[in-house]
């Protein structure tokens, strides 16, 4: 075997299986068990292999790749028909029942009737983004989990919080949560105004006391005048910071990716692998029952198998909102825009892209119960919308390059001035 090749196959067995987490559990390794049992092993072995717990996969066959041949007249077929406005693009599959929407442009954020936009308002909720005097330590600002160098989010498995407390699950991106329904991975806030106020409240994240915050920030003339020119009146409440927040990150939203190019009406963008890759999403690989319409998410809530249930890391979810048993660890859709930006994905941050791919042409784990949870009324069902899609090595790398257009460009955001703390820059005279 020459070097090359043995660097190359050394580098492919890297992509599938990047290691996620450092754990006892190990489940990271999951999508390198399910990688196993897509070549064709059986689902058995996948099954003895998984770090999932108690969980198997039933993938089934790949199907046959195309030919050089066959897929020139396909890319053929696809070009001319996403060439088309997208209300004439083959009709996606989507199951009986399935509210869908078509992929493509976000509109313009809509700023609630009781938080309308203004500029003032929403440079006021930037600065109180970066201001760590929100938290109870004075260390903790919300854009130290929310980093525009990270895509808004801070590339951990899960984030650390007040006092370095390890939090449970992964920070979300805070850009296009304008388009979300519900907030948090459970969606137990209704608005980002709500949001704000959970997080600056909550002892494991920003443990901010109300009174303390409002006096230290309303100490500085410079926050009291831009309170003034958002709110009419110079007085500093929670109310008010949540809301400058909330304008402010409904400011930041995706739409200068290549996607958003191809989508404006330049299907030239895409290369052939890319637009395969959309109409896999679209089509056969399902992905459009639940990522749906331009923000790639339904709003709503489902178990794709990642509960944990019964195990150190069990996560019931939207379950902890609801109490109802079909809501055992289900999680709200998140957006896919962006994601290459804001690994490692899933709540619990424990997965790379493409063994996330893996898993879901393995139609996701099934957990099985053990002897004494046959009867129990809680044991998560998985969402029945995911199933086995026999996809071959081609199809994965093609859906994976069209997730990929979502990327946005990267923008240098600088931290702003922060009033009586701090310039956006340090001088090298004050470095040295
Ligand atoms: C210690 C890290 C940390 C800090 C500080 C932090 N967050 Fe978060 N944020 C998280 C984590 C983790 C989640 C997901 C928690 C969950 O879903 O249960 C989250 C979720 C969110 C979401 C929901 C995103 C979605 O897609 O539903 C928004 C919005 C958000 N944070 C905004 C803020 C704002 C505003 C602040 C400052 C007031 C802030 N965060 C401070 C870690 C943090
Ligand atoms: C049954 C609904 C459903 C279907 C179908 C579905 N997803 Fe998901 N997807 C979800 C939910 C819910 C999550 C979050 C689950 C969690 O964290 O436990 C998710 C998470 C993801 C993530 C991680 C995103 C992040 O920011 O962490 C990616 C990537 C993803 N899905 C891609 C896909 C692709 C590609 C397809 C098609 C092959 C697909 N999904 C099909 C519901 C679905």
């Amino acid at each position: 075997m020459n070097v090359v090749l043995v660097c190359v196959l050394w580098a492919s067995a890297f992509l599938f299986q990047e290691p996620a987490r450092p754990t006892t559990e190990q489940p990271a390794e999951a999508p390198a068990a399910v990688q196993k049992a897509e070549n064709g092993e059986p689902p058995a072995a996948a099954a003895v292999q998984s770090p999932l717990p108690r969980s198997s996969f039933d993938p089934i066959k790949p199907r046959p790749e195309r030919t050089a041949e066959e897929r020139a007249k396909f890319v053929e077929e696809l070009r001319a028909a996403y060439a088309k406005p997208s209300s004439e693009w083959p009709a996606p599959t989507v199951d009986p029942g399935v509210e869908w929407k078509e992929v493509g442009l976000l509109p313009k954020p809509e700023h609630p009737a009781d938080n309308p936009h203004s500029k003032e308002k929403e440079n006021l909720g930037k600065t109180l983004f970066f201001d760590p005097r929100l938290s109870g330590s004075g260390q903790l600002a919300c854009a130290s989990c929310h980093d525009p160098d990270l895509g808004w989010a801070d590339g951990r498995v899960s984030s650390f919080g007040h006092a370095r407390v390890p939090l449970a699950r992964n920070a979300p991106s805070i850009r296009n949560t304008a388009y979300q329904p519900t907030l948090f991975w459970d969606g137990r806030a209704a608005s980002l105004e709500e949001q704000a106020v959970q997080v600056l409240m909550n002892p494991s994240e920003m443990r901010a006391d109300p009174a303390d915050v409002t006096t230290v920030l309303g100490e500085q003339p410079e926050y009291r005048t831009q309170f003034k020119s958002a709110f009419g009146d110079e007085a500093v409440t929670i109310d008010r910071v949540a809301k400058a927040l909330a304008c402010f990150e409904r400011s930041i939203t995706s739409g200068r990716s290549r996607f958003d190019r191809f989508a404006a009406g330049k299907p030239e963008t895409f290369t052939d692998s890319e637009l395969v890759g959309l109409d896999l999403f679209r089509r056969d690989a399902r992905c459009l029952n639940c990522h749906s319409g331009p923000a790639f998410t339904d709003g709503k809530f489902h178990n794709v198998g990642l509960s944990y249930y019964g195990r150190k890391l069990e996560d019931l979810g939207r379950y902890q909102q609801t109490k109802a048993a079909a809501d055992v660890g289900a999680f709200r859709t998140p957006s896919l825009r962006d994601i290459t930006a804001t690994r490692p994905l899933m709540h619990n941050g424990l997965f790379e892209l493409p063994g996330v791919l893996n898993m879901y042409n393995a139609g996701m784990p099934t957990l099985r119960p053990k002897a004494d949870q046959l009867d129990d009324p809680l044991f998560p069902k998985k969402s029945p919308l995911l199933r086995p899609l026999g996809l071959n090595r081609q199809d994965l790398g093609d859906l994976q390059a069209f997730l990929e257009t979502m990327e946005e460009p990267r923008q240098r955001v600088w931290s702003p001035d922060l009033p009586g703390l701090h310039k956006s820059r340090l001088s090298p005279a004050v470095l040295k």
